[in-house]
């Protein structure tokens, strides 16, 4: 597995390339959701690329960057052995020089109410940033998770428009055996928090069978100390490997400090 630290070297490296290029891109802390990511590219791509740029622009709270989990050593290691062939690991000011010539890009409408409305700049952060990973790693497929529907859907919207050649594909959360939706964030949750928190998915995975109101679940998730953010359904159109989707429940909110999100998706 090769290692990029600067667009100049990799793009002699993607010259080089002839075959379809699947690209994940992440900020590390790497879990079973970003492998599966992976494995989704590796079987449907000659190549497979990984970034790993833990990009400042996208935190709408310092707090947040600062305490960003980093396992860099083992997320090369798993990496090599999930197949990858090269990984590109950009430094701040070789993403954002300081004459920067590029076009900043304005998120979509779907990036307005929930995480946009709650985190101000993080979908702004998040395309800027993947616009620019586009453009240099130049993939056929890049591979998002389904855990963050939002972005899901902010990055479908405006690839549509600026990188219309490059396919978008969305894989299914992976979750632990009590139903957590892997997040690098869950690394900041005591082994309590982490037994806690699978009520979030409980929680969802009801609303989604029924027309009661919400009131019961947000006092029922109250009770194991999650304090919701917003629970809501909304309309999508969300392309996966079973369809294309339309509804969603959505979940955002705090235990033990840590802002987990997670969602159920359905017809
Ligand atoms: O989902 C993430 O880890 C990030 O938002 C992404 C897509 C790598 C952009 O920094």
């Amino acid at each position: 597995m090769k290692l990029f630290f600067t667009k100049k070297k990799w793009s002699e490296y993607r010259e080089s390339l002839t075959g379809p290029l699947g690209f994940v891109p992440t900020m590390g802390a790497l879990h079973a959701g970003h492998l599966k990511l992976v494995h989704e590219a590796r079987n449907n791509n000659d190549f497979v690329a990984v970034s790993i740029f833990v990009n400042p622009k996208q935190f709408n709270n310092t707090e947040d960057l600062i305490n960003y989990p980093n396992t860099l050593e083992q997320d090369i290691l798993v990496l090599s052995q999930a197949g990858v062939d090269a990984v590109f690991l950009p430094s701040s000011s070789e993403v954002y020089p300081e004459n920067d010539t590029f076009i900043t890009v304005v998120p979509g409408k779907s990036a307005e109410g929930l995480e946009g409305a709650f985190r101000p700049g993080h979908f702004e952060g998040v395309v800027n940033v993947v616009d620019r990973l586009f453009e240099w790693i130049h993939p056929h497929n890049a591979y998002f998770g389904q855990k963050d529907l939002q972005q899901c859907l902010v990055i479908q919207e405006f690839a549509s428009e600026k990188h219309p050649n490059l396919k978008i594909v969305t894989v299914p959360t992976e979750r632990e055996k009590n139903g957590l939706a892997m997040s690098s964030r869950n690394l900041r949750l005591s082994e309590e928090g982490r037994n806690r928190a699978a009520v979030i998915f409980e929680v969802i995975s009801k609303m989604k069978d029924s027309t009661a109101d919400y009131d019961w679940a947000i006092e029922y998730l109250k009770q194991y100390e999650i304090e919701t953010e917003y629970l809501t359904n909304i309309e999508i159109s969300l392309n996966t490997d079973t369809g294309l989707m339309t509804k969603a429940w959505v979940f955002a909110g705090y235990l033990e400090g840590i802002r987990l999100i997670d969602n159920v998706l359905y017809n």
